[in-house]
């Protein structure tokens, strides 16, 4: 008995001892990290982080780090510039790149990429932790990567093992989308959703402003837009098939934009914004009437607007202009998914413009998905004015893709496959894999009503964004994106159960190499950030098929 107290007792030491240590096989796995768990180096409250607080974005950074080591164990680091002795030090530069320099002789700097440019080392020896980024966001980088290595839990001390860590993303694009249309999020949840997204590495939000059911980008010069078009007098309770009579609406005035886009900047997230068009726009016909074609509809959202009515293209520009005012992304999303083309082959007006702009059959492309292109057009020159990119979803392909355009291929990957031979570039973002409004779990009755299918976390896992590209292509392949649409979701808590652990594995797809991913040790490398999850009131699905 008292053989079996004492191996108890050792083995609980054990586990006490093991749960102070930080583990770097964290999601997304680094690039590369090379660890010796017999060495340690011991961190605790009172010890410092040094930093040059002459760089402000630097200096930023520090301050997350200590944030997030009290967030996740309690202790408290103490922010101090200038101690060259400090435990845990941010160094600029990677010194061989200074020494790469050195021995060329052209005084140019190499060009890098964006991935190059993220890069960060950490090493963890006797003196400490060592962090060096080749520029601030890889501080960014590490932080998190430090935050995600932390024993979660009140602690005194954490002891790191020794180890040499280098890291840096696989693609460019690393996004995820939210539909606050169907549901209207405030500003505060917004900044929640942000932080999810810079906690797994992604660098691109989708920020999916309007739609049938709700207008929530504020224009000034159609200030009816948002303050009528973000309403509506109830909302359909969808399984029942029954309408709840409430009203129910918001938006989001460009103030409240301009201090999201910040937040996110500070987390090195660019915004995408998207206006919806020419279809998925009923929030907006609602409320300008004149501007859907003149011809009998049977459902709001069969209506979309009239190509051939002049004012149509003066309502867009000034939407889009303002929209280019408020959000500095180089992408702006123009949507131009299903758009229904009945109403344009019923509408004179349309019919008219057709003749007008000299459309012709050509065998490929129907003459209405043509008039759709010319739309699209002539948004993408005022976007070009503005020194902007359009994005749309890949039916913008059907009626001839728009020069520079990069395509949203959502409806499988045929279309980004496409759009990659003819040298345009392409975001990979297929419903096959990337849907998390789609059900996770077979059993649908143990999880939330939702849209339908079924995407479980190990189909996120196994997606290859460069699957059927040809290698001379894959350039054109910016990186990969999941969607949240929210018919069914209203509230936080629900959005973090269809985004975890989906995001998590989405997450290894965008910033992990093939050969690193490994579906078990992924679910092994888990419950580790499901405690973080707990720590932070931040809800996930607990099954996984
Ligand atoms: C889409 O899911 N309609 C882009
Ligand atoms: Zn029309």
């Amino acid at each position: 008995m008292k053989k079996i107290l004492l191996t108890l007792v050792v083995a609980f030491a054990t586990l006490a001892t093991m749960a102070q240590r930080a583990d770097y096989r964290i999601i997304p796995l680094p690039k590369s990290e090379v660890t010796d768990t017999t060495q340690v180096f011991v961190l605790q409250s009172g010890m410092g982080i040094a930093y040059d607080a002459s760089n402000e974005e630097v200096a930023r950074n520090a301050a997350f780090l200590r944030e997030w080591v009290q967030q996740v164990t309690g202790v408290q680091l103490v922010l101090s510039p200038t101690d060259e002795k400090a435990a845990v030090r941010l160094s600029l530069g990677f010194p061989a790149d200074k020494k790469a320099k050195k021995g060329k002789k052209s005084k140019e700097t190499p060009v890098l990429t964006e991935q190059q440019q993220e890069a960060y080392t950490i090493a963890v020896g006797k003196d400490g932790i060592l962090i060096q980024a080749r520029q601030p966001i890889g501080f960014f980088r590490a932080a998190q990567t430090l935050r995600k290595s932390l024993p979660v839990g009140a602690k005194t001390t954490i002891e790191f093992p020794f180890t040499q860590i280098q890291d840096e993303p696989r693609f460019a694009y690393r996004g995820v989308h939210f539909d606050c249309s169907r549901h209207f999020f405030k500003v505060d949840f917004i900044k929640k959703y942000l932080d999810l997204l810079a906690l797994h590495g992604c660098n691109q939000f989708h920020w999916h402003l309007t739609d049938n059911d709700g207008w929530r980008f504020e224009v000034k010069a159609l200030p009816d837009l948002a303050k009528k078009g973000g309403w509506r007098d109830q909302s359909p309770l969808r399984r029942a098939g029954l309408w709840d009579g409430t009203p129910y609406g918001g938006h989001y005035t460009q103030e409240e934009c301009r201090e999201v886009i910040q937040y996110a900047a500070e987390r090195y997230i660019n915004i995408i914004p998207e206006i919806d068009m020419p279809a998925h726009i009923y929030s907006a016909l609602q409320v300008y009437p004149n501007l859907r074609c003149d011809v009998q509809h049977q459902r709001g959202s069969d209506q979309v607007l009239c190509a051939g009515n002049p004012e149509t293209l003066t309502f867009l520009k000034t939407i889009f202009g303002e929209l280019c005012d408020v959000f500095p992304s180089k992408f702006i999303h123009i949507g131009g998914d299903e758009c229904p083309k009945g109403g344009w082959q019923r509408c004179p007006k349309c019919q008219a413009k057709i003749k007008e702009l000299g459309l012709k059959d050509d065998g490929k492309h129907s003459l209405e998905n043509q008039l759709q292109t010319w739309m699209n057009r002539e948004i993408g020159k005022l976007l070009s004015e503005r020194g902007r990119d359009m994005i749309g979803w890949d039916e913008i392909l059907e009626g001839g893709l728009t020069e520079g355009g990069v395509v949203m291929s959502w409806r499988g990957v045929n279309g980004g496959i496409e759009a990659a031979k003819q040298h345009h570039r392409v975001i990979m973002t297929p419903t096959d894999f990337c849907y998390f409004d789609y059900y996770q779990l077979k059993d649908h009755d143990r999880q939330p009503p939702a849209i339908g299918y079924y995407l479980p976390v190990s189909k996120v896992y196994s997606f290859e964004p460069l699957d059927g590209i040809p290698e001379e292509e894959q350039q054109y392949i910016l990186g990969a994106q999941a969607n949240l649409w929210t018919e069914y979701v209203g509230y936080p808590q629900h959005v973090y159960y269809m985004l975890l652990p989906r995001l998590d594995a989405l997450s290894e797809v965008q910033w992990c190499r093939p050969d690193q991913k490994d579906y078990e040790d992924f679910k092994a490398r888990l419950p580790h950030l499901n405690r973080l999850y707990d720590r932070i009131g931040v809800n996930y699905c607990r099954d996984m098929e």
